[in-house]
């Protein structure tokens, strides 16, 4: 798989040598190659920017850079924009899930109050899918740094990335819609604290089932969203036991918290 990120700060990006996702580029099984926009620019001043039409605070990037850009850079038909905005939709697992099986994932990084709208609109008309994402609900300065957390969350999930695969199937937002349990190691008794008994009893049906039970109370207290949109068909009944001391009751395949009671 090959990803590119444009932006006027590629140092920036200099944490994708590291780690992970360095490893997996000095290995070559991703090919990451970050460009500097103002490669494109013609003028002396090397500019990216204008002010906005319709007036207002801030510059918009030029639409003539950022197009010359990408028809540089975006290399066939199964190539995906990916444009990090706050104004996006929300990044999933799914999304990370979906960009690993691109052939190329093209990050466009915009600063300032964003990219002319033409430059979608153009890469749409071209036949190119196109994302607008968001990795959460406050405002960044530029895309570089939800860039990066996309590319790490896409790449871990690249065959041959991470050592063993067993570690991404029980961990949080994979199919089991529910967060992860909490983890213990060594030493069993550390300044007073102490490990659940049952993850020393080596009884690996009552370990499994602890383990469930706590994603599940996790999860019903931290993401009350999660619960809601889990498929009442694939729980069992300790799970509805679990859940139903947590105030959720099934009610047409999906689960509901009862309401308040009124004043
Ligand atoms: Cl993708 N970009 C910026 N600038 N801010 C953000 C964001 C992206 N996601 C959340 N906040």
């Amino acid at each position: 798989m090959r990803i590119d990120v444009v932006t006027i700060f590629p140092d920036y990006l200099a944490p994708l040598d590291l780690s992970l996702v360095g490893k997996a580029r000095s290995a070559e099984l991703i090919d990451v190659r970050v460009h500097d926009l103002r490669d494109w620019t013609v003028d002396r001043h090397r500019t990216v920017d204008d002010t906005p039409f319709g007036g207002g605070a801030g510059m918009v990037m030029r639409p003539d850079i950022w197009g010359q850009a990408l028809d540089d850079v975006m290399v066939g038909p199964g190539s995906v924009l990916v444009i990090p905005t706050p104004s996006g939709q929300s990044f999933t697992q799914r999304d990370a899930e979906d960009l690993a099986q691109s052939s190329q994932v093209v990050f466009a990084c915009g600063r300032y109050e964003g990219i002319d709208a033409r430059v979608r609109e153009r890469a749409v008309a071209r036949g190119m899918e196109v994302r607008e994402l968001s990795i959460g609900d406050y405002v960044l300065n530029g895309g570089e740094v939800a860039a990066l957390v996309m590319i790490e969350a896409i790449a871990r999930l690249l065959p041959g990335v991470i050592g063993n695969p067993e570690s991404l199937v029980e961990e949080s937002h994979g199919t089991a819609g529910l967060l992860e349990y909490p983890v213990y190691t060594k030493p069993a008794q550390w300044d007073g604290h102490e490990v659940p008994e049952v993850l020393l009893s080596g009884h690996h049906a009552r370990i499994a089932r602890w383990r469930r039970d706590q994603a599940l109370c996790r999860t019903a207290n931290r993401r009350p969203d999660m619960i809601a949109a889990l498929d009442v068909a694939g729980l069992d009944r300790m799970d509805l036991a679990v859940l139903a001391e947590q105030g959720w009751q099934p009610e047409n395949g999906t689960l509901t918290r009862e309401l308040p009671a009124a004043q």
